[in-house]
């Protein structure tokens, strides 16, 4: 919305939550969640044409376009826990939205919904209310955690689904118009609500789909004396494979690709189809065979026991440039090592509070640092579990000197200079490559 903001001055946004703190934090200078670029974007249209409010059902009674954003978790709990997603929110939503109507309205699905999400949404709006007309449009979000501001400004795609009804059409050109003030017309792609919005989960599965494909392979690569980087290289230059995304590591989180897989099976298997949901499933199995994969790795390199030694884990976010923690591989790790009795130390320079929650259950058994010389020190290994730039470029040798020896490092995104660290004295392995050790 900060995007639409700064890009359409002739539109009013406004950002409405029932979360008083977090609309009183998107106005101040330290907002919610941490992206690059954003507390600036943000600040570009403040209270000039975005605004930040908790009075939702004006919200809806002022808008004439609704972007309902709300989250949909994986279901925890009755007929489709651990898979379906979760429409509480949604669902709860559209009724406010059409209690609060007394204008025609576009409702757009930016969330990441199962496909016919719509065909609900639309009978819940329009159930009992002749007067009023709401067009659902899908509007999926590509931006990826880290890289939001670039992606919105410069996407690849956007993809808006609508009826093909008079109505249909005409809602998706208004959506179409406040998109091409910045991107391309080229890019805007106008499809079937139910082809965009399964789109949005072929999209992710595709893209995890391809790391879980380099990751087993990085498991066979250890075997065998192949790199894993060199395999990736190689079979990237196909123009028909393509480069991006083939960086093996300890594994893919955030907030939405095991989730929408999940979601995607769910869908799979209510529609009958056994073989596909088994497919799509293994892409999560193969995720999670990897970042156990890894704290196996690191017990039998350790001489099969790690009980009381003290392992810094370098980095929980779920990846670089985010404070996000969810479903990061650091939390499957970080408890398997607590479950062994090791002394866990985490350190992240933008993660620590959301790991302090995320593993609030296991006290002191985890310590918390800023610092990362502080939290190596003393420390028989580290384990590299986000890439965040400035572990490329610590004193190396300096926090080999502090640590107890033999000094271990485990890089779970293949982001060191593994020849310079073996040569200081560590032992090094990373992912999918042959381990340097002096062992
Ligand atoms: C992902 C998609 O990339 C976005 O297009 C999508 O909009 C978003 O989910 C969403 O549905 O909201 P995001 O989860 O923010 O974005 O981050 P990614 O860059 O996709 O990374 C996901 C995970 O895969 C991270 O843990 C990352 O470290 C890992 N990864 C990524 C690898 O292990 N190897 C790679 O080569 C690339």
């Amino acid at each position: 919305m900060a995007m639409i903001a700064s890009q359409c001055p002739d539109y009013r946004v406004v950002v409405v939550d029932i979360d008083s703190a977090r609309i009183k934090a998107w106005q101040s200078d330290r907002l919610p969640i941490y992206e690059p670029g954003l507390q600036e974007l943000v600040q570009l249209s403040l209270n000039k044409n975005l605004f930040f409010s908790t009075d939702v059902a004006q919200g809806i009674r002022e808008a004439d376009i609704i972007f309902v954003s709300v989250n949909t978790p994986t279901k925890t709990f009755g007929q489709g826990a651990g898979r379906a997603a979760d429409l509480q929110h949604w669902e709860k939503t559209a009724r406010e939205i059409k209690a609060n109507s007394t204008t025609d309205k576009i409702v757009v699905e930016k969330s990441t919904l199962p496909v016919r999400t719509a065909e609900a949404m639309e009978r819940i709006l329009h159930s009992g209310n002749k007067t009023v007309h709401f067009e659902v449009l899908s509007n999926p979000e590509f931006l990826a955690e880290g890289t939001a501001v670039r992606d919105l400004e410069n996407p690849d795609r956007v993809l808006i689904g609508g009826h093909a009804t008079e109505s249909g059409r005409r809602a998706q050109a208004a959506l179409v118009d406040i998109y091409a003030h910045w991107v391309p017309r080229d890019r805007i792609l106008t499809t079937s609500v139910w082809s965009s919005e399964l789109s949005k989960l072929a999209a992710n599965a595709f893209l995890a789909q391809r790391i879980s494909s380099i990751n087993s392979l990085s498991a066979l690569c250890e075997r065998t004396e192949a790199d894993v980087a060199e395999v990736a290289r190689a079979i990237g230059m196909d123009a028909r494979i393509g480069s991006r995304f083939l960086n093996a590591s300890v594994g893919f989180g955030g907030s939405c690709f095991k989730k929408d897989i999940l979601n995607l099976v769910y869908l799979c298997q209510h529609y009958g189809l056994k073989e596909v949901a088994d497919y799509w499933e293994q892409v999560v199995t193969m995720n999670e065979y990897q970042e156990d994969r890894f704290v196996q790795k690191m017990i039998s390199a350790m001489f099969n026991t790690v009980a009381n030694k003290r392992i810094a884990v370098f980095g929980f976010a779920f990846k670089a440039d985010t404070g996000d923690t969810r479903e990061s591989p650091a939390i499957r790790v970080a408890r398997f090592l607590a479950d062994e009795r090791v002394a866990v130390v985490v350190t992240d320079p933008e993660a620590l509070s959301n790991a302090r929650k995320d593993l609030a259950d296991l006290g002191a058994k985890i310590s918390y640092e800023l610092d990362p010389y502080t939290a190596a020190r003393g420390a028989h290994a580290l384990a590299v579990m986000t890439d965040w730039a400035e572990y490329k470029t610590l004193d190396y040798r300096k926090i080999y000197e502090s640590m107890v020896k033999p000094a271990f490092i485990f890089d779970g995104r293949n982001c060191l200079n593994h020849q310079d660290l073996y040569e200081m004295g560590f032992n090094v392995y990373p992912i999918g490559k042959v381990p340097l050790h002096h062992l």
